[in-house]
């Protein structure tokens, strides 16, 4: 059984004010935040287009930790971009390469630590195969492609399913929650045993992104595996 990890939350620059983008992780930052997640998205893989390479950059200037989750249909020619740009997690989907241990391996020789990211109706069967090789799995809880969607509870069986298998083994990977997460669900997705949550909407929509952070990281580490047999 490896240490569990302590729950971490990760905003998500996709929900940032770009003309405050600086000021938004500057904040956060102050909060205690170490972790940003950037969504990239090519408008194939999902119906939408978001960030390249420079916004990893920015966020690397701010000294976090950053993930990069590529929404992409070719995830292994544009991991190298984002590796070269700094990004220290590139997570591809299971649904865009043919063979998950390959990529896991192609993602891992650029010096970056690899995840792996399910959509909603792609059972965890699709990364079980994988798992030793991946740092992350990322279990989508909405559908890719927009923040601010609706919690999918119904993904909290994917993440149990995931945290007893990766316990069971011993691997030293994290699981993430990604979508719809926020003050009324994180303890859902942290009580099922998620213990990356990514927050976009909850916290760069929020008032106080500061405050936010902190309340959603103390709601995540009082919930975190209460779902899961002893
Ligand atoms: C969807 C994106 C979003 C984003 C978080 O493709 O991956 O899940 O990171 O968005 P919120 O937290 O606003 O739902």
């Amino acid at each position: 059984m490896t240490a569990a990890k302590t729950p971490v939350v990760v905003p998500s620059v996709l929900a940032a004010d770009l003309s405050r983008l600086g000021e938004h992780l500057d904040a956060v930052k102050a909060a205690g935040c170490g972790w940003v997640s950037v969504d990239v998205m090519d408008g194939h893989f999902v119906p939408n287009l978001s960030f390249g390479p420079d916004f990893v950059r920015v966020a690397k200037a701010r000294g976090f930790f950053v993930d990069a989750h590529l929404m992409v249909t070719n995830p292994l020619e544009v991991a190298p971009w984002f590796a070269e740009a700094g990004a220290d997690l590139v997570t591809c989907h299971a649904e865009a390469v043919s063979d998950a241990r390959a990529a896991l391996i192609e993602i891992a020789r650029l010096g970056v630590k690899p995840g792996l990211a399910l959509k909603p109706k792609t059972p965890v069967e699709a990364v079980l195969p994988a798992l030793d090789l991946a740092a992350m799995v990322l279990v989508m809880t909405v559908e890719p492609g927009f923040g601010g969607q609706k919690f999918m509870a119904e993904m909290a069986s994917k993440i149990s399913r995931l945290r007893r298998e990766i316990d069971a083994r011993g691997l030293d990977c994290w699981i993430q929650s990604d979508g719809g997460v926020n003050a009324a669900t994180i303890s859902t997705a942290a009580a099922a045993g998620a213990d990356s949550l990514v927050a976009g909407s909850a916290v760069f929509g929020a008032p106080d992104c500061a405050a936010a952070f902190r309340d959603l990281t103390a709601k995540a580490r009082a919930a975190f595996g209460s779902k899961q047999p002893s």
